[in-house]
């Protein structure tokens, strides 16, 4: 079958061939569908964030899976069940937050995550998985599955931010992304109707695809040129919950400036080493006076994959033809890893869904 993958002195990803693999005892084998491209991705092929499986001299990509079982084997699932993997699995047998089926809480050396670190992804022709790690989706949904990963990412921020908020009374009125590649997009729409005012803040200059985007949302577009993450209180309000999704540093403190008091934000960016100086006594002085809160989260479980189907399932097709703005075969998969300005979100299509 065929797969892509990257390799230790590659910096591009190529179309290799390997033997399409085995179920073992309580595997299902998955026919893939698509699978979607986001900023790790482009992290892992410039090497600056996971790793190869041990042993190996290339990774295959891909995390953002849906497919189709093939083989359903000693599984409950059955020939054709549309399904999304989660991406984390033990690496070797399985440790206390796989068995408490929290695998999204455990630090590094306790997971691998495939198509990026440990283990190899799903951009080729089929897959094995663990029944436990496949999520059914919808047939409805297969079109769109690839996003079911990245949403999930979101679900899982937002109700780590939520609870952070629980031990008293608070009603978010504002909310302000920041990026607005794919996940800041995604959660734009994802993010709770009742807020009064949604803004998202990138670096982009008008015309530009992404801030249609963000306005056809009804959301508020903050160009960072003219309004720095600190700023944003004076221009716009103060915002009671911020979610970072430019993985550029410096949000991470700014955030806490921008913040109104006892708001929180939830940091997913994931920079490289960066030094830079802030003024560490008036961000600790700010969290700690205004109750403020700095949540991090990475990954995501096995519910919320399946809150991400529901939250998927109400997005409206327009706007998900407005975020995903290429769907590449195998035959052109280089397009799906263009990352200009044209490009939101892309995937590559190893087979179109049929109904069976
Ligand atoms: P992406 O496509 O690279 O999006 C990042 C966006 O942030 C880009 O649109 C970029 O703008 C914008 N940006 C970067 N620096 C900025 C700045 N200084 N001011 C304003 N905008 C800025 O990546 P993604 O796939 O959406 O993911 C976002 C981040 O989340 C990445 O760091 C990724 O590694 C991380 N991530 C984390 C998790 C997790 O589990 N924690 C999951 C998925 C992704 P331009 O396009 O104009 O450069
Ligand atoms: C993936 C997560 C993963 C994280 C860190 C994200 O892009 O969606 O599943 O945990 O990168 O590697
Ligand atoms: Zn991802």
């Amino acid at each position: 079958m065929k797969a892509i993958a990257v390799y230790e002195d590659g910096t591009e990803p190529v179309v290799i061939e390997k033997p399409r693999p085995e179920p073992e005892a309580g595997e299902a084998l998955v026919r893939t569908l698509r699978v979607g491209v986001d900023g790790t991705d482009h992290e892992v092929i410039a090497g600056g964030h996971g790793g190869r499986p041990e042993g190996e001299d290339h990774i295959v990509l891909g995390h953002e899976a849906v497919g189709v079982v093939e083989e359903p084997n000693d599984t409950p699932f059955e020939v054709g069940d549309v399904v999304v993997p989660t991406v984390r699995r033990p690496p070797n047998g399985a440790n206390e937050y796989f068995a408490r089926g929290e695998p999204d809480m455990a630090p590094d050396g306790e997971y691998h995550e495939r198509g990026i670190v440990g283990a190899h992804g799903f951009m080729a022709e089929y897959f094995t998985s663990p029944a436990e790690f496949l999520v059914e989706i919808p047939p409805e949904l297969a079109e769109w599955g690839f996003l079911v990963e990245p949403a999930s990412i979101t679900e899982k921020a937002l109700e780590h931010a939520f609870a952070s908020r629980s031990a008293f009374h608070w009603e978010p009125d504002s909310a302000l992304v920041l990026g607005n590649g794919s996940l800041g997009l995604l959660t734009v729409a994802m993010l709770d109707a009742d807020l009064d005012r949604i803004y998202c803040l990138g670096r982009r200059e008008r015309p530009d695809p992404t801030i249609d985007v963000i306005e056809s949302l009804g959301a508020t577009y903050v160009n960072s040129n003219d309004t720095s993450v600190p700023d944003v209180p004076d221009v716009h309000e103060p915002m009671d919950l911020v979610y970072e999704a430019t993985g550029y540093a410096p949000h991470a403190f700014e955030t806490i400036e921008a913040l109104a008091p006892n708001g929180v934000a939830a940091l997913l960016g994931v920079p490289g080493d960066w030094t830079f100086e802030v003024d560490g006594g008036r961000l600790h002085r700010e969290l700690v006076l205004h109750n403020k809160a700095l949540v991090g989260s990475v990954n995501s479980g096995y519910e919320h994959f399946e809150a991400a189907v529901e939250s998927l399932s109400v997005l409206s097709e327009p706007f998900l033809s407005d975020l995903v703005t290429g769907v590449h075969p195998l035959e052109s998969f280089e397009a799906a890893f263009v990352d200009d300005d044209t490009t939101i979100k892309t995937a590559v299509e190893f087979a179109a869904y049929e109904e069976r």
